[in-house]
């Protein structure tokens, strides 16, 4: 597909101190846009100024939530150059969560160089020192003009980027949970495993609560009979019991994480044990009485790996590692952050390094 590219002629001031970036509160110079028409197809690819976007406000997009989107992140590598981490899985991800909503499907191939040339034409965005990296947010939403209850017929695919610091204001250091008693995120049948902003519009009040009582976030159970733990939201959970790694299987109700399945891909070839199954509160918690539950955290593109030193059940909270991080959340940031700069050998075909398209 052919991308026109249309360079700002105001380009923005970069942030200089990298340490205050936190988490995409600032965007790239540019953006990428493909609109999408029954009948016509996907047409119109560009590289644009970053600006706001005109919709009309009948778009499906505003009163029915028919949108996706992905969340990858690139590197500066050792030498200068950019790199990518497993940006085809994003887009092969995208396009499942696309046929749960849906919506059409974006070559995998089209994906994966527009975000190449968006990030190359934005490449001095990308930050360099530890901990940092240019978060890509691919979203693809409804448009057009009509308030049928049905899958609208006009769709936008934008790519948006920014550089991007910690995802929680902690840092590396372990987070306190709760889990979650009252409220579900995802039943079987729904569309929990799609990476769609409905299921984050739900989680917002439980969020909201745990946040006002000092926790990070909510990890989430099962909706049928809110026994087992699922996932917080932002992340995919694992736990640390008699040194195996525990973490739930997936299914209709779980968001299939890339870095859940990078840490899994690596334990297992470090010969640390993986179960992936049913794991439920009072199994972790008896665990936990008889010291057996070692570590937990949480793994996910933007909060890398997160230990996580406190979970809360019904009032009864359980502090894992004396609230210090762990050596196996330890070894997977250092592999996984190793790997993403290029700094061990990929033996995965995860990284790539982003050509150089344009001339200054
Ligand atoms: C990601 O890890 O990229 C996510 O999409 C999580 C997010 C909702 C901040």
């Amino acid at each position: 597909m052919d991308i026109t590219i249309t360079r700002t002629q105001n380009p923005k001031t970069k942030p200089t101190d990298e340490s205050k970036l936190g988490f995409a509160r600032i965007f790239t110079d540019h953006m990428f846009i493909v609109e999408y028409d029954q009948g016509k197809g996907w047409h119109d690819a560009r590289i644009v100024p970053y600006g706001p976007l005109s919709l009309d406000p009948a778009s499906p997009i505003f009163h029915y939530a028919q949108e996706i989107f992905e969340g990858t992140k690139v590197y500066r590598l050792a030498d200068g150059e950019v790199g990518s981490f497993r940006l085809r899985d994003n887009a092969r991800r995208m396009n499942r969560s696309a046929d749960r909503l849906c919506m059409p499907p974006l070559d995998e191939n089209v994906q994966v160089d527009a975000i190449a040339r968006l990030v190359d034409l934005d490449r001095d965005w990308v930050p360099g020192s530890e901990g940092t990296s240019l978060y890509i947010r691919p979203t693809m939403i409804s448009d057009g003009c009509s308030l049928g209850a049905n899958s609208a017929n006009r769709f936008i695919y934008f790519v948006i980027c920014a550089p991007t610091g910690s995802y929680y204001a902690e840092g590396m250091k372990p987070i306190r949970i709760r889990i979650e008693q009252r409220y579900v995120r995802a039943v079987k049948g729904g569309m929990g495993r799609a990476k769609t902003g409905g299921n984050y519009a739900a989680s917002f009040k439980a969020t909201k609560e745990a946040m006002d009582d000092g926790f990070s976030q909510v990890l989430w159970l099962d909706g049928r009979e809110q026994k087992y733990v699922e996932e917080v939201g932002a992340m995919n959970m694992m736990f640390v019991v008699d040194n195996k790694i525990l973490t739930a299987e997936l299914g209709d109700t779980i968001l299939p994480g890339v870095t859940r399945d990078s840490v899994i891909t690596l334990a297992r070839e470090h010969g640390i044990e993986v179960e992936e199954r049913r794991i439920s509160v009072s199994e972790l918690y008896q665990a936990h009485a008889e010291g057996r539950l070692t570590e937990a955290f949480g793994t996910g593109t933007a909060a890398v790996i997160s230990p996580v030193g406190e979970l809360q059940y019904m009032g009864e909270s359980i502090i894992i590692n004396n609230k210090e991080i762990g050596p196996m959340s330890q070894f997977f940031y250092d592999t996984l952050t190793s790997l993403q700069r290029q700094k061990a050998e990929d033996t995965h075909g995860w990284t790539a390094v982003i050509p150089h398209f344009t001339k200054e």
